[in-house]
């Protein structure tokens, strides 16, 4: 590797984490060497008959090849792979994370994160970290696949069983934040649960903080994966704990404290936010997912117009024009809307998540900021605010 500053402050970090003891993980992605099946290289650091050495993972198409080095080996290593073999390589330490992308024909770029591993890494060889949803204490994460009956991740679960993790650390201080009413059981509705990882993680954490269970429903469109739920949800004796089969705009909600859709398709997200505006519920998050509605409709304005002829770019705005509106028309309707990226872009590029805050009062200048954004890209009707019948076209 040769050595542009950015790539010796990359490895400078390293192996000052390292040295510390906050080195937590490294990933490898973005392939572009000989072998042709490698597509990831992830490295932690283990502890071996009382010796820490840094165990690789080579994750190839269709099985995975372990192997595990000396830190200073496994250091002049990464450095012949970063830039030659992968160019992208993202270290997550307990004092933030930093990615580094080395594309040919181009200058390096690195980028800090923010924390994503707070605990220091436990060394011990094969032993599961002790995690906010410890798999011995949630034995239905194994009868949805994420872990094995050695509670171990299974293969190919750690992003869904990371993500659940994030999903539980974001969700507590949102969820202290929007208050939720003191005296009686919540109610909370996940729309477009799937198999209901994150319902059932929901579920788990607030019959924690509570102290007893909640009322979580699931709502799903498709039957089998209701199905299967309820049947998980049963043979753990998960009180309060239900699915339902139906789709989201056609869900009739009475009474919602707070309202979550993860990655609910396209405009079922807009569905999401209506069902959780309409019922006054303290607390709205979403993580959308396709973007197609706006993008049809979308004009791009006449400055912009060069850069939005090129496909992704036109995508990725609207992309945002949609997301900027669901958060202004939240403020339209009272509540405070934030948005922010809920997991590492090197999971998933669907990494945006809206929270909503119910505080009562619109914001005041949230209708003009709505009607002008649209205008501004020739947008005349979008779902959201047609269910909460706001006027995107009006003159504000
Ligand atoms: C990508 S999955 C996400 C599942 C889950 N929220 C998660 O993050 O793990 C989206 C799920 O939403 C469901 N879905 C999409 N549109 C829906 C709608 N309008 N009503 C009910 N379910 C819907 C799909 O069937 C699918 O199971």
């Amino acid at each position: 590797m040769t050595g542009h500053p950015f790539q010796h402050q990359f490895f400078d970090r390293l192996t000052a984490a390292a040295g510390d003891g906050s080195f937590v993980r490294l990933n490898l992605g973005g392939p572009n060497g000989r072998d042709r099946s490698l597509r990831n290289v992830f490295v932690r650091p283990v502890r071996l008959r009382g010796t820490v050495s840094w165990s690789f993972t080579y994750r190839h198409a269709t099985r995975d090849i372990t192997k595990n080095l000396p830190p200073d080996d496994a250091v002049a290593l990464l450095r012949q792979l970063v830039g030659n073999e992968f160019s992208d390589a993202f270290l997550s330490t307990t004092s933030g994370t930093l990615h580094l992308n080395v594309r040919k024909g181009r200058g390096p770029r690195l980028v800090p994160g923010p924390v994503e591993d707070a605990e220091p890494p436990r060394l011990d060889h094969d032993r599961p970290r002790q995690r906010t949803m410890a798999p011995r204490e949630h034995p239905w994460l194994q009868d949805l696949g994420v872990t094995g009956p050695d509670d171990r991740v299974r293969a190919g679960m750690e992003a869904k069983y990371r993500q659940i993790h994030r999903f539980v650390e974001l969700m507590a201080p949102l969820l202290r934040d929007a208050g939720l009413p003191p005296g009686r059981t919540p109610a909370v509705l996940d729309m477009g649960c799937g198999k209901g990882y994150l319902t059932f993680a929901l579920h788990a954490h607030l019959a924690r903080a509570l102290g007893r269970p909640a009322r979580v429903t699931g709502v799903e469109q498709r039957s089998e994966l209701a199905e299967a739920a309820n049947r998980v949800a049963a043979a753990h004796g998960m009180d309060g704990l239900q699915f339902v089969t139906g789709t989201i705009g056609s869900t009739v909600v009475n009474a919602a404290d707070v309202v979550v859709a993860l990655q609910a398709c396209d405009t079922a997200t807009d569905d999401a936010l209506a069902k959780g505006v309409e019922a006054g519920a303290r607390l709205i998050v979403v993580a959308p997912c396709c973007h197609r509605e706006v993008a049809k409709c979308m004009a791009a304005p006449a400055p912009l117009a060069d850069a939005l002829r090129h496909g992704i770019l036109f995508q990725r705005e609207a992309e945002f024009v949609t997301d900027a509106l669901r958060a202004a028309l939240l403020e339209v309707s009272g509540y405070e809307a934030k948005v922010f990226e809920f997991i590492s872009p090197e999971h998933t590029s669907k990494n945006l998540m809206i929270s909503a805050v119910h505080r009562g009062t619109p914001s005041p200048d949230a209708l003009l900021r709505a009607v002008q954004l649209a205008r501004f890209y020739s947008v005349t009707d979008q779902r959201l605010a047609r269910l909460l019948r706001i006027p995107l076209a009006s003159a504000a």
